[in-house]
């Protein structure tokens, strides 16, 4: 790959990099880069949905749902945005062809915890696969979309304390792209984990990136543990989700002699604490997750890809309970941005969960993760067209050669390691060292 001189560099192929690119005005150069194969991002994994106020009398109401879920330490300014543009993201989502699931010609409205009501809308359990699909699809079809998969951002160029796009590495040699803009969408943490229920792939190397350039990041410690993944006692390259909408659908977490101990729709931080205290109280490494009384027709109807990955690790829905337990999921901390998805570094945006929108607070609200990809990648894109035609592409020169690029990557690793590992104190033992 030779240097590339394009309009807008974007990083990162979940479904905050695709729908920024998609929102980007259709006469500028766009090109998006994956670090893997463009569908080995989280937003494919995604299961329970997404949430969305059920019409302008649910905004507020939507909005308090998410304050206390994380704990008022959220930006109430970027809830209501969040809120308020909710239904917009969703109708443009479905004017790319997006299949969410119906009911009596309504959304089949789902539930999660922490949600006052049913709120989430989901296409079965594989929501994620399918916005990815939707997004996808079409920025393929877009003529001025490029997507390079399997590059590797190892640093941003910048100069004057502007950034004028990246470092790559791709089929083992180094190349410049030039950009105008830049957005990081590069995802969150979960491969820094021994148990997560995030690809092995996702190592905060956009949260590295910013600290070595003193780009602001903020709220660290806010690490998300989803309280129910799919219990196995052996190692994995990551740990199954059992989505929190079955919860929401009626199962029920109980303890390994049958006894309730929790109401399973609370915000997940309190779910996922009353679980380990279980866990510590009974001597046991999990809890079961009872779905008896469910009906197997449903649940396959309902949960077709949960089904299939539990019959793979040798789990049958007939059995009635299935072993959970808590692992890292979800990053509500990063690169601190303002309402426009903006860094602290002109030229950069960041969206997705690489950024902090402040939207999440100290725990995220169930299913507000595709639902903030969706709103603040597009106001990403609105404000880098408001300024776009103004500003000239500089087209920093740097010697770089593969060694040093792959010295960064090394680099990146071990600095995002460090950083959660201040802050995760004596948890310190989840992380992976070096891996
Ligand atoms: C789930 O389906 O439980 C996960 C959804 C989310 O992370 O919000």
């Amino acid at each position: 790959m030779m240097d590339i001189c394009t309009d807008v560099l974007i990083v990162g192929t979940g479904v905050a990099g695709l729908f920024s690119a998609l929102n980007i005005e259709a006469d500028k150069k766009v090109i998006i880069i994956s670090k893997t194969k463009a569908d080995e991002c989280n937003t494919y994994l995604a299961q329970g949905g997404i949430s969305k106020a059920k019409n302008k009398d649910d905004t507020e109401s939507f909005v308090q749902d998410t304050l206390k879920a994380g704990r008022h330490k959220n930006r109430k300014e970027a809830v209501e945005v969040l809120a308020k543009e909710s239904i917009k993201n969703i109708d443009l989502l479905l004017s790319l062809g997006m299949k969410f699931d119906y009911k009596d010609e309504e959304f089949d409205y789902t539930r999660e915890g922490g949600h006052s009501i049913n709120r989430i809308v989901h296409s079965t359990d594989e929501t994620g696969k399918m916005v990815f699909e939707t997004l996808y699809k079409e920025a393929k079809k877009r003529k001025n979309i490029s997507i390079i998969e399997d590059c590797i951002l190892v640093d941003i160029l910048k100069e004057d304390k502007s950034c004028y796009g990246g470092i790559v590495i791709k089929n083992g040699s180094v190349s410049l792209i030039h950009s105008k803009f830049t957005i990081l969408a590069s995802g969150g943490i979960g491969g820094l984990f021994t148990n997560s229920t995030n690809r092995r792939t996702s190592t905060g190397d956009g949260i590295a990136i910013a600290f070595r350039n003193n780009i602001e990041l903020e709220n660290l410690e806010y690490i998300q543990f989803h309280p129910t993944a799919l219990y196995e006692d052996k190692d994995r390259e990551r740990r199954f989700l059992i989505s929190e909408s079955l919860r929401g659908e009626g199962a029920k977490l109980k303890n390994i002699n049958g006894e309730a101990f929790t109401d399973e729709l609370l915000p997940r931080d309190i779910v996922s604490n009353n679980i380990w205290r279980e866990q510590l109280r009974t001597g046991t490494d999990f809890v079961y997750l009872d779905i008896s009384q469910m009906g197997e027709k449903f649940l396959k109807n309902r949960f077709p890809g949960i089904y299939k990955g539990c019959l793979a690790r040798g789990l049958n829905f007939k059995d009635g309970v299935i072993p959970v337990t808590p692992v890292q999921h979800y990053f509500m901390g990063g690169i601190k941005v303002d309402l426009n998805s903006k860094t602290s570094m002109n030229g950069l945006y960041a969206c997705g969960e690489v950024s902090c929108t402040g939207v999440h607070g100290a725990n995220r609200l169930a299913s507000n993760s595709l639902l903030e990809g969706l709103v603040f990648s597009r106001r990403a894109a609105i404000d880098i067209n408001s300024k776009i035609d103004d500003k000239q592409l500089k087209v920093v020169k740097k010697d770089i050669t593969l060694e040093k690029a792959l010295q960064l990557k090394k680099e990146n690793l071990s600095c995002a390691l460090e950083q959660f590992k201040k802050v995760l104190g004596e948890k310190e033992h989840e992380l992976i060292n070096n891996r």
